[in-house]
């Protein structure tokens, strides 16, 4: 029902989706990427340099914000680069981007649409696992977002790029953050958004006239589309 191997992938791969965002234009922050063999040659100094203070540390491959830091101190970036190694053999290390954090969800397979952005406003120093999930009160969502109407229109125009160049099929929410210049980047992307009924991804179809259980029937018949053009495909040759 969602992105196939090469989007789903994509879709999981923060060094990879970056790579590609990158590559269409999409504004995202700078980030670098250190495997696990290039770590002993880690050089703080340098990374400030490049990316700045505080930065992000995230294992390339997870969610739910697991291994994730915020390195304000030298002190703390060793420790941040070990645990984030702990779950992943690649990691990132991002400029830290000041601003809101705004989700958009998008639906559809050759001709994908967005729904009205929503935002996040996290209570924590940053959207952490505590605050997702621990905290009950660890977040605040605003369904939709308050924006000016030309910021939510690039959003929407952004998150559709997004969808299309990582190989997105389906559904996908696509998360940024909005600096207070203006300035939009693309955070991430989740091709498996959460779906109850107080997630993201529901609500911000509900808030563009979307109900849950026409979201759902959209998606079968999306799926039910894809299959069909894909049925049609030869799979042997001669
Ligand atoms: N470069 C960054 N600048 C500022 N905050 C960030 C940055 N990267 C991550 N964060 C914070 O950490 C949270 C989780 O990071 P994210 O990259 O979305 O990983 P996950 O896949 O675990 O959700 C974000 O929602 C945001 O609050
Ligand atoms: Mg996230």
């Amino acid at each position: 029902m969602g992105a196939g191997v090469l989007g789903s992938a994509v879709g999981m791969d923060k060094d990879a989706m970056k790579r590609l965002l990158r590559d269409a234009g999409i504004p995202i922050a700078k980030f670098i990427t250190v495997r696990d063999v290039e770590a002993s040659r880690l050089d703080f100094k340098k990374v400030v340099r490049e990316i700045g203070l505080p930065l992000f540390i995230k294992p390339a491959n997870l969610g739910s914000s697991v291994g994730i830091h915020k390195v304000k101190r030298a002190k703390e970036f060793l420790p941040a680069v070990r645990d984030a190694f702990r779950y992943d053999r690649k990691i990132l290390m991002e400029e830290c981007v000041t601003g809101r954090e705004l989700e958009c969800s998008v639906l559809g397979n050759d001709n994908p649409v967005a729904s009205v952005p929503g935002e996040v406003i996290p209570k924590h120093e940053f959207y952490s696992y505590e605050a997702k999930y621990l905290d009950p009160e660890g977040a605040r969502l605003e369904m939709p977002a308050r924006l000016p109407p030309r910021v939510a229109k690039k959003i929407r125009e952004l998150a559709v790029r997004t969808f299309r160049t990582l190989y997105l099929e389906g559904m996908a929410r696509v998360d940024f953050f909005l600096r207070k210049n203006g300035d939009v980047l693309v955070n991430e992307v989740n091709t498996i958004p959460g779906f109850t009924n107080i997630s993201m991804y529901p609500k911000m179809w509900e808030a563009s006239g979307v109900s849950q259980a026409k979201l759902v029937d959209k998606l079968i018949a999306l799926a039910l589309e894809r299959f069909k053009k894909e049925r049609r495909l030869k799979t042997s040759f001669g």
